[in-house]
């Protein structure tokens, strides 16, 4: 969004991330450090735009702490706080980004906002049952703001990548990648940049009757049974 001339807040529960991020951003970016999870914070995110650059056009919620990914296995065994953790990170954090964003963008004419799911929000994988469940929310929540306020010039959409090659992913190993780069009939995984583009364009004017959509950025793993591997192969 910096890249197409966007002044932008950049919002993290790990400060000196955010200020190396904004510092490569130059002037045009400012730094808001808080946890999602808490609505003060969120509330002082929204008051930093508002402040820094005279108003809020654009939310992206993308926020989500990978450190729950290891305990979040087999729903058996799953504790509950790492439940309420992911919840209240992945799906409260991105209503209250929401309910905090929207009066500002009322105040302005419309905005658009853009929530970041997951291919684990709308198919079963086998494992992170509670990773899935808040991003299946997010796709949900994602339909109800599009709904409540499209009227009134906002418009909500959602991107719901698959496996995206960030830190978040970088402790996997390259079996471990080569194995899940088959569910993808594609030559590569997905890149940060990917989602990036498609954020952009949810946000944009260009997709100026897009609301309520769940862009899936996934190669086409949702419409693909890795099984046709075999067929292909005889
Ligand atoms: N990487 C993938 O394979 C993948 C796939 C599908 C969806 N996603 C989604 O994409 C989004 C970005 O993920 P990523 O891969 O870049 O992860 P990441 O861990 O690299 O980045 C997530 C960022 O969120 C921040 N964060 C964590 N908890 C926070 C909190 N409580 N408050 C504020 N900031 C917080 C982290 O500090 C980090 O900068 C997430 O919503 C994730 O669920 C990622």
């Amino acid at each position: 969004m910096a890249n197409e001339g966007a002044s932008v807040v950049v919002a993290d529960i790990d400060a000196s991330a955010a200020a190396r991020v904004a510092g490569d951003l130059g002037s045009r970016a400012v730094v808001a450090e808080g946890d999602v999870a808490d609505e003060s914070s969120v509330a002082r995110m929204v008051e930093t735009a508002v402040e820094s650059f005279d108003g809020l056009d654009v939310l992206h919620n993308n926020a989500s702490d990978a450190s729950t990914a290891a305990a979040d296995t087999d729903l058996v065994t799953l504790e509950m706080a790492v439940f309420d953790r992911l919840v209240a990170v992945n799906l409260k954090g991105v209503l209250m980004g929401c309910k905090h964003a929207i009066p500002q963008m009322l105040a302005r004419g419309g905005g658009s906002i853009v929530n970041t799911a997951s291919i684990d929000g709308v198919m079963g994988r086998g494992v992170r049952a509670a990773y899935g469940a808040s991003k299946a929310g997010v796709v949900l929540l994602t339909k109800s703001v599009a709904s409540q306020y499209g009227s009134r010039g906002i418009r909500c959409n959602a991107v719901a990548p698959g496996l995206v090659l960030t830190p978040a992913v970088a402790g996997l190993t390259h079996e471990k990648l080569e194995l899940a780069s088959r569910s993808y009939p594609m030559p590569r995984l997905c890149a940060p940049e990917d989602v990036a583009n498609a954020v952009l364009f949810l946000a944009s004017d260009e997709a100026a009757f897009v609301n309520g959509t769940t862009l899936m950025v996934d190669g086409g793993a949702s419409i693909y049974m890795p099984s046709s591997q075999v067929a292909a192969a005889e």
